[in-house]
């Protein structure tokens, strides 16, 4: 999930253990971590919790909770986690619990009450399925699966309007290139849908958003991995992740000439500065450019360890500022509007 960073501490917190939240529960109030410059949101009120998340905010030894949320903690904690201690001998069905995958997905989402179950469920499956073909570092992707769900993903939204905030928050505040490329992905069919985008439009920019950072699998580990600032030789490799994604979807028998252009030029800016071509304005295919839009709405929104996220208010209003030479202002003014729904 996205988060706003408080930047004054003029509240006074109390610590949890991520053990004192529950799978598939509501939280019903927002919880935080700690940051050097104060506490950060990691889980909204009303979040449904997803395993993701859970497994996200596990990370940090303690989440904390506004002290004048402690009933409201209280009353939680008994409801979903004491009393499923003190049934423990039977746990949760395992169906509940276990992620679907692509092909049981349309059927497990009919199931689910509500459109932030629905979303945590999609989130779910997709990360779980990115994170397989990132960390496998198997150039044969799961094809069947990765087709299937973003079917699946793109059907979704293309069936509501949904507000940007209502996907923001199920997105976990770090980096993988797993979350990073279904955030993308999301953000672009939303997008594509406020656009105007066709239901096959909107496959194919879901499907590009999936796959638009997969060449990163040839890309060594070392260089993807590093937290200080990339020597110009590391540099110029990592700039070679887009023609690496144009040959992986080859090898997959991805021939759809507009998932194949958003992935080959998402990297390209408007006034030249991009790679790999250095193509300039409408040189720059429309998909590559709703793509680098969310791509960099995505990197800036997310916890790095050089900085602290952006808030995606103020993430917007610096790409709109700072950006314009680069990236289409029309489709960083439809981020903005989602985000005022
Ligand atoms: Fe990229
Ligand atoms: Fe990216």
């Amino acid at each position: 999930m996205k988060r706003v960073v408080q930047r004054t501490i003029d509240q006074q917190f109390f610590p949890v253990s991520p053990g004192s939240f529950a799978v598939g529960s509501t939280i019903p109030f927002d919880c935080y971590i700690k940051r050097f410059n104060g506490y950060a949101i990691v889980i909204k009120a009303g979040t449904v919790l997803s395993a993701e998340l859970l497994a996200k905010v596990s990370r940090h030894q303690n989440c904390f909770v506004q002290q004048s949320e402690r009933p409201a903690f209280k009353r939680y904690h008994n409801e979903h986690v004491k009393a499923g201690e003190e049934k423990a001998v039977e746990p949760a069905a395992p169906e509940e619990r276990a992620v679907p995958g692509a092909e049981q997905l349309p059927e497990a989402l009919k199931a689910q009450e509500g459109v932030e179950a629905k979303i945590a469920l999609l989130y779910a499956t997709g990360s779980t399925l990115l994170k397989g073909c990132f960390e496998s570092g198997n150039e044969m992707l799961p094809m069947a699966e990765l087709t299937g769900f973003g079917e699946t993903l793109s059907q979704f939204i293309g069936e509501e309007a949904y507000a940007l905030e209502q996907f923001l928050k199920q997105m976990p505040p770090a980096y993988s290139d797993a979350t990073h490329s279904l955030n993308v992905a999301v953000l672009s069919g939303v997008l594509g849908r406020v656009i105007g985008m066709s239901r096959r439009q909107l496959e194919e920019i879901v499907m590009a958003g999936l796959l638009h950072d997969i060449g990163k699998l040839r890309i060594p580990r070392e260089i993807l991995n590093k937290a200080d600032t990339l020597e110009p030789d590391e540099f110029e490799k990592m700039q070679d992740h887009p023609l690496f994604g144009t040959a992986i979807l080859k090898k997959n028998r991805i021939g759809n000439p507009q998932i194949a252009a958003a992935v080959r030029f998402h990297h390209e800016k408007r006034d030249g500065s991009g790679y790999p071509e250095g193509l300039v304005e409408n040189q720059i295919p429309a998909a590559a450019q709703i793509i680098a839009v969310c791509d960099v709405f995505d990197a800036l929104t997310t916890e790095r360890t050089f900085r602290s996220a952006y808030s995606s208010f103020e993430a917007l209003m610096l790409m709109k500022k700072e950006m314009h030479d680069q990236l289409a202002t029309r489709y960083i003014d439809g981020l903005i509007k989602l985000l005022k729904r």
